[in-house]
């Protein structure tokens, strides 16, 4: 276990925010997790954190941030078909990939480039270019600090949905120490994302010649060249999730927006809110240090100084601006603390 006291957190979040915490504690298994859980003075505050890509600090955490350094790869079972990998949640998750490819192992290379660690894909939901975690998630496995026991969440009792799981109703309540993760012996292209067909055509694959290591290329490809690299430019990614309104309000707006872009989901009409927000002018503006990202508005961006306190603002300032122009409320998907 390691240990730091009144740890900065700067390179702990891709914000690139520059904020302390009281107690920064890393472990290398979960046993020394829960002995060093069990030795916290009671009502100590908690937050686990994986690579620190989805969070906005706006102070410092009077608290203990557990990172998980816990980095193992196994496959735990075998058919002719499928294997079950079991992954340490510390593990960044696109070595996980890396990692499954070099095995004859697909279902995962959709969501290659995206930064963050194996445990916070799973609670996360993490997804991109088609594919969600969750689809390839059998289990997670994690020890619950309120009951004091470990517990395996099997799939369906995950409560998985759009960006959504039950570990993120529950936030300081289970550790992921372990994900199993379900993957095919044989590679079939999921090239439904319109974004990603296009460019798999423009490179000059087809899908039928094309391999995982292949999408792996150009998804990382799309991803560079759209998002911006947090080392350069400090992001979390999505800044807000794509709101999810019901037919007769997407037909309204339809009328009134014919070239708005859309994607039907069973829970009713996805709009992103990234097209919502460029069309309310916020793309590539700056407001102090903070700014919306001018290839891509759904990505907030901090210039070098900006405070947690300065990014907010300006979400909140879009979430209004969405609001009094479509009548949508959006909700970040970054957790603001
Ligand atoms: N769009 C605009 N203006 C913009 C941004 C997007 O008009 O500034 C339009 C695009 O033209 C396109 C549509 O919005 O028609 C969708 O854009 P894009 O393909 O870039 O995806 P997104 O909906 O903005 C989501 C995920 C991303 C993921 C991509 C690809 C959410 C909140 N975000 O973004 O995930 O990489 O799809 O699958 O669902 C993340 O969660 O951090 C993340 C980057």
């Amino acid at each position: 276990m390691k240990i730091f006291n009144d740890y900065n957190l700067k390179n702990h979040n891709t914000f690139g925010i520059n904020v302390s915490c009281k107690c920064f504690a890393e472990y290398e298994s979960i046993e020394e997790c829960v002995d060093f859980l069990n030795k916290l003075p009671e009502g100590e505050i908690i937050l686990h954190v994986g690579g620190g890509s989805n969070l906005l600090f706006t102070r410092d955490f009077q608290g203990t941030i557990l990172h998980s350094a816990v980095k193992s790869f196994e496959i735990i079972e075998e058919t002719a078909e499928e294997a079950t990998v079991r992954v340490g949640s510390g593990v960044i998750f696109d070595d996980f990939i890396a990692w499954a490819l070099e095995k004859g192992l697909y279902g995962a290379e959709n969501l290659s480039a995206i930064p963050g660690e194996v445990g916070a894909s799973a609670v996360q939901n993490i997804g991109a270019y088609g594919v969600e975690a969750e689809q390839i998630i059998q289990a997670v496995e994690v020890y619950d600090c309120q009951a004091g026991k470990y517990e395996i969440f099997r799939h369906d009792d995950c409560r998985y949905a759009y960006r959504h799981s039950i570990f993120k109703e529950y936030p300081a309540r289970y550790v992921v120490h372990h994900v199993q993760f379900r993957l095919k012996k044989t590679f079939v292209p999921q090239l439904q994302y319109r974004a990603l067909q296009n460019e798999v055509v423009r490179q000059g694959f087809s899908a039928e010649s094309i391999t995982a290591s292949d999408i792996r290329r150009v998804v990382t490809d799309i991803r560079n060249a759209k998002l911006p690299d947090y080392h350069v430019l400090g992001n979390g990614g999505s800044f807000f999730m794509n709101p999810i309104v019901d037919v007769a309000k997407f037909k309204s707006l339809q009328k009134e927006y014919p070239d708005m872009p859309f994607f039907e989901t069973t829970d009713g009409v996805k709009i992103p809110a990234g097209w919502l927000i460029e069309k309310c002018g916020w793309k590539g503006r700056r407001v102090g240090n903070a700014g919306v990202y001018e290839k891509q508005a759904l990505i907030l961006v901090n210039y070098g100084e900006a405070t947690g306190r300065e990014i907010s603002e300006l979400s909140q300032a879009i979430q209004q601006s969405v609001l009094q122009t479509f009548g949508i409320a959006i909700s970040s998907e970054v957790n603001i603390l």
